[in-house]
């Protein structure tokens, strides 16, 4: 039994205006074309692969496909998808064909596998989900009827025998104009069975479709620091007017290291303690503006963007609002962001536990930030 998968993306990609074919565009990395074909490289039943391209993308689309270890031919396509489609199966010698768009990259080795056993069940398999919305028909400007039970969004991958598809390609005329080639067989031959597809496996046609909607994730910090002659009292990065100052390996700066525990939280790192360990010589006496700075960089590395920091301190003394706009004005200078996304609270704490004993001060933040 020889199973072949053509892929298409021989098109232009004109609608997405890329200024590129849209296959070629990368997803995290990958080209759509290649996580595309990917579920079909890894599938055990799936021989070979015959991808269509257009003569400009030639060299682009053979070089992505240069450490496959499954036969890969490379075919020319045509004006139109259904022109494209025919010219592979031209190169095709196999007793299933599958038929997948080069254009939807979510496709699942689930999907592919569903496809197969339905073709060996019944001869044919084609994905499709359930309309959702109506569906109407349509003539010139005019809607004439509108559907929706027993309508369905069919997707790719289809899969055929292969005689079987070919003979209904045999009867297409010049006038024909086919999205799929499900229509293509229903049209000359007869139904074809549908398969339970994903509403995830889009097929990617416009600008916005190449627009990944953003990670959220949120991250939480907390410090504490003990009160103590002959030091300087610093939150956020602003020195506070105190007979006191807070206690520590660096400037001991509680809301900064709030901050920073926040942001490396949300973003799946170690924690200041980790990175900046206090056994370390380089890191005494450090103003924890510089370590702030750091963590940003660690931050714009991994691409995370923060969308924005809340903090509270909690201090019995001193008065602590007279300064809270400079720390935010602080902060938000070392995180690149506006002021309004970030955020301070003072808190006494009604003279209870440590802080409300004046011993110490503590800082809690919370960070959003997008992956
Ligand atoms: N395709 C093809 N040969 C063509 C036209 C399209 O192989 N002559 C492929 C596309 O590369 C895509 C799939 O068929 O993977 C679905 O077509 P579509 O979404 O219409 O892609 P494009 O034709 O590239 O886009 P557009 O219509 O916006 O130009
Ligand atoms: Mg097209």
């Amino acid at each position: 039994m020889k199973i072949t998968a053509i892929i298409t993306a021989a098109g232009k990609g004109s609608r997405a205006n890329l200024g590129k074919n849209k296959v070629l565009e990368r997803i995290d990395g990958k080209t759509v074309l290649e996580r595309a074909a990917q579920p079909f490289l890894d599938n055990t039943s799936v021989t070979d692969l015959v991808i269509t391209y257009s003569k400009p993308d030639y060299e682009t689309v053979r070089a992505l496909f240069d450490s496959a270890d499954k036969p890969i031919s490379f075919v020319e396509g045509g004006d139109t998808r259904t022109a494209s489609v025919a010219n592979a199966l031209e190169n095709c010698d196999c007793d299933i064909v599958l038929i997948h768009d080069g254009a939807r990259p979510f496709v699942t080795d689930e999907l592919v596998e569903r496809c197969i056993d339905s073709v060996l069940q019944y001869g044919s398999g084609v994905c499709c989900v359930p309309a959702i919305d109506t569906i109407g028909l349509m003539d010139g400007e005019e809607i004439t009827e509108t559907h929706r039970e027993n309508n369905c969004i069919i997707q790719t991958p289809q899969g055929f025998l292969l005689y079987e598809l070919k003979h209904a390609y045999s009867f297409i005329g010049a006038e024909d104009s086919f999205s799929d080639d499900a229509g293509v067989m229903c049209k000359y031959l007869h139904s074809v069975r549908a398969v339970l597809g994903d509403t995830k496996n889009v097929k990617l046609t416009y600008f916005e479709d190449f627009i990944r909607k953003p990670e959220l994730r949120c991250g939480t910090g907390f410090d504490l620091h003990r009160l103590g002659e002959n030091r300087k009292l610093i939150l956020g990065g602003v020195e506070v007017e105190y007979n006191k100052g807070l206690i520590g390996h660096s400037d001991a700066d509680a809301l900064t290291h709030a901050v920073m525990d926040a942001l490396l939280s949300a973003a799946g790192l170690k924690d200041i303690g980790n990175i900046f360990p206090d056994t370390d010589e380089q890191y005494k006496g450090i103003s924890s503006m510089v370590l702030l700075g750091r963590v940003k960089g660690m931050l714009d590395e991994q691409n995370v963007r923060i969308m924005n920091v809340s903090g509270v301190i909690q201090a019995e003394r001193p008065k602590l609002s007279p300064y809270v706009s400079a720390m935010r004005a602080s902060l938000s200078t070392a995180l690149g962001l506006p002021e309004e996304r970030v955020n301070i609270s003072c808190t006494t704490l009604e003279g209870i536990g440590i802080v409300g004993r004046e011993e110490g001060i503590a800082a809690q933040a919370y960070a959003l930030v997008t992956l």
